[in-house]
């Protein structure tokens, strides 16, 4: 087995390891990406839809924004929904212009993807058995298998970008990384439904019944979600059953109802917040989902991921020019600042607009008085908008 050599070895093929990879690229930084998937089954996992404005305008100035400026929906803000009643919160105005944008996430990957082989960018699909070598050493190496075939590549560096559920960060020692752990007792049933849009912009809705989401993919495939048991199988809900809780939860005193149409999918997701830290071992380094996690609530984890691999592929950028690793020691704390404040944002955002079966009427009633608190101030709108439109990068 002779072992091929590259600059960073990849482990995943999500958000973090395309795009990573196609920054490294841009910046004539050697990778090879590794995931244990088929192209095709990465290509159609359905999962992100809202884009923050610094994703968008790092997709563009990197070269692969072409068809998100074609296909994207845009929108200038979001609506919330309590007691019946609909508040516009209009972002646009209130961070000096930056928008909403609902592009999803496979179509991300899909453009990262074409424009990674198209440069002759080396992505190795359904590879199995990864196994990260000697991270604490110069000449780090991932082994694996492609077929038959056992393999290896040497390194000089591997970030981990292989989701939640992936191996990198099971690769660093026994009490290398703290982990920093919320679950919360809901989960969201998602659905796609073949029908127009229900409404101009995104409707985040809180009811007694629990919390439900109007969302979009495109003029004809709609997307939404509400609240449900984590535990809860998609086969306990027949389309009847799920347009009867959509229709109460999102009902309103004039009688607006969703656009109904087939539904095409049904998943439950369940909810948690995680961190692991430092996101960092040596040359290790964790990126997106491997890292942490977060509700789905603010729309955050595939903006979180962008946001750590611009920080990483800049720090690797840095020490092929000058060899100082300075940037890449302070890989960890840079992120974990926007990490931090994320997983606050999405905290907030869930307990905002979810219910609990231990919640008291002491508690509906703060939630509803700080729903109204927020729809009444501006300086609580602000602070909504800028955080969920993105903050600024820190550079
Ligand atoms: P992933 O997308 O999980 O990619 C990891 C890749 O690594 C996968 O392709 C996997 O197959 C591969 N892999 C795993 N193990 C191995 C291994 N051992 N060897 C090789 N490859 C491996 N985020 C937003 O920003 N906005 C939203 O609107 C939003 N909505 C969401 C809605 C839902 C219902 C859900 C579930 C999530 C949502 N997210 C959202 C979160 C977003 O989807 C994730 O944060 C994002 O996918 C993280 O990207 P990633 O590249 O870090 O990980
Ligand atoms: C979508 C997902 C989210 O997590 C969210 O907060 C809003 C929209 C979506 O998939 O469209």
């Amino acid at each position: 087995m002779s072992p091929g050599r590259t600059q960073v070895a990849i482990v995943g093929a999500g958000p973090a390891g395309l795009l990573l990879s196609h920054l490294l690229h841009l910046a004539r930084i050697e990778s090879v990406v590794l995931e244990s998937r088929s192209r095709d089954e990465v290509q159609r996992t359905v999962r992100a839809g809202v884009l923050e404005q610094g994703t968008v305008d790092m997709l563009r100035d990197t070269g692969v924004g072409a068809r998100l400026d074609r296909e994207a929906l845009f929108h200038r803000g979001v609506y919330l929904r309590f007691g019946g009643r609909t508040h516009h919160i209009d972002m646009e105005g209130l961070t000096g212009g930056k928008r909403v944008t609902l592009y999803a996430q496979q179509e991300v990957v899909k453009d990262l993807i074409a424009a990674r082989l198209e440069a002759g960018g080396e992505i190795r699909f359904g590879v199995s058995d990864v196994v990260i070598h000697d991270v604490l050493s110069d000449r780090p190496g991932v082994s694996f298998r492609q077929g038959a075939d056992a393999q290896r590549i040497e390194c000089d560096f591997v970030a981990g970008c292989d989701g939640s559920h992936g191996m990198s960060r099971h690769s660093l020692p026994e009490g290398a990384l703290a982990r920093h752990e919320r679950m919360y007792p809901f989960g969201w049933f998602g659905i796609l439904v073949e029908a127009p849009p229900s409404s101009d912009e995104l409707i985040y809705a809180r009811h007694d019944r629990g919390f439900a989401l109007v969302s979009t993919r495109s003029r004809m495939l709609q997307r939404m979600y509400f609240q449900c048991d984590p535990a809860q199988k998609t086969e306990a809900w027949s389309d009847d059953r799920i347009w009867a809780e959509l229709r109460s939860r999102l009902e309103t005193p004039d009688g607006w109802t969703p656009v109904e149409g087939p539904i095409t999918q049904k998943v439950v997701v369940g909810m948690r917040s995680l961190v692991f830290e430092p996101m960092q071992h040596g040359n290790l380094f964790l990126a997106g989902d491997a890292a942490h996690v977060v509700p789905p609530t603010g729309a955050k984890g595939l903006n979180l991921a962008a946001a750590d691999v611009r920080v990483l592929s800049r720090a690797l950028q840095r020490f092929y020019q000058s060899r100082s690793r300075d940037a890449l020691e302070g890989y960890s704390a840079t992120c974990l600042t926007r990490v931090w404040n994320a997983q606050r944002f999405s905290y907030w955002m869930t307990m905002l607009l979810h219910r609990a079966d231990s919640d008291t009427s002491f508690d509906r009633n703060r939630q509803l008085a700080e729903l109204e608190y927020l729809v009444h101030s501006r300086a609580a709108m602000t602070s909504l908008a800028e955080n969920y439109v993105g903050l600024p990068f820190e550079d």
